[in-house]
């Protein structure tokens, strides 16, 4: 299988490295174009890619072209290779791109349209993917082995939850870098050193995901296993409730969706 990279940023970068580690393409399977001459020599160098300058070049005898280019650059790319993805698939993870606006863009009809999340740059991100009914079976099943490289990932036959997702999961690491931050921030406040207060906070939310995953019980049954009658977990709660914790992460995500839905 042969990709080519239109675009090897953070997130292209992501994608060649962890296609490289879970050892579904080699090096000499990927070829990515960059506008930027550093990128280029950082990502030969360090993963032993070819790149290149010319996207009309890169999407040349290739069996998947992979966007990675920020929003304002996709139609000067677009121009730049419509009609020469023949036969090939295109996968975009573009946020913001429709399948409609890419098959009109690229003139092209086997087109996916992915929305990965941050933490995919180490293998642990979470894909939301869909493609258009022209798309073959065969290369919905090429586009899964690629994006599963980068986590997990859920194919959707209906476009609409991609805007959703990329409010949720999409946005969602910050979410949870500020949770991170303001808890650790928390633990200093009452008196703990930093480095301790960190490694309290990171070990506890690890702890709670995987006892969430484990146990399969709901959220709500194993916090009140944690919440003794009048002891200090209700008091933190009650401060919570009182501050619209909930409340206030359904409207933050309510909005961020608000936002994907007019990209
Ligand atoms: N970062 C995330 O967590 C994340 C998550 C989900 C989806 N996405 C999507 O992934 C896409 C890429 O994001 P990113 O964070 O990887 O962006 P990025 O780091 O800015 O990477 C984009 C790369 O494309 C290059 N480029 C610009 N114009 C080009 C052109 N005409 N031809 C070839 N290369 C060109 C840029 O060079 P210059 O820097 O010199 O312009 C840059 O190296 C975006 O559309 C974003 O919406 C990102």
């Amino acid at each position: 299988m042969k990709i080519a990279f239109i675009g090897g940023g953070a997130m292209g970068e992501a994608m060649v490295k962890c296609l490289l580690t879970k050892k579904v393409a080699a090096p000499q399977d990927m070829a990515v174009s960059d506008i930027s001459p550093l990128r280029r020599e950082l990502l030969s160098r360090e993963y032993g890619v070819s790149t290149l300058a010319d996207n009309r070049k890169a999407v040349t005898n290739v069996d998947l072209i992979l966007l990675a280019v920020k929003p304002q650059n996709l139609p000067r790319v677009m121009e730049e290779i419509k009609g020469l993805a023949l036969e090939q698939l295109v996968l975009s993870i573009v946020a913001g791109a429709t399948l409609s606006s890419l098959c009109q863009g690229l003139n092209h009809s086997s087109v996916i349209r992915a929305m990965p999340n941050m933490p995919a740059q180490i293998g642990e991100g979470m894909t939301i993917w869909t493609a258009t009914a022209e798309t073959e079976q065969r290369q919905k099943e090429l586009a899964q082995t690629v994006l599963g490289a980068l986590g997990k990932e859920i194919y959707v036959t209906d476009e609409k939850y991609l805007a959703m997702a990329t409010a949720l999961s999409g946005s969602g690491p910050a979410y949870v870098f500020l949770f991170i931050e303001a808890l650790v921030d928390a633990g200093v406040h009452i008196g703990l050193p930093r480095d301790m207060a960190q490694e309290l906070v990171i070990q506890t939310i690890l702890g709670s995901i995987c006892t969430v995953e484990k146990t399969g019980k709901h959220p709500a049954d194993l916090r009140n296993m944690v919440t003794s009658p009048g002891g200090t977990t209700t008091e933190a709660l009650h401060q919570l409730e009182k501050g619209g914790f909930r409340s206030l992460l359904l409207e933050a995500v309510a909005a961020a969706y608000k936002k994907a839905e007019r990209l």
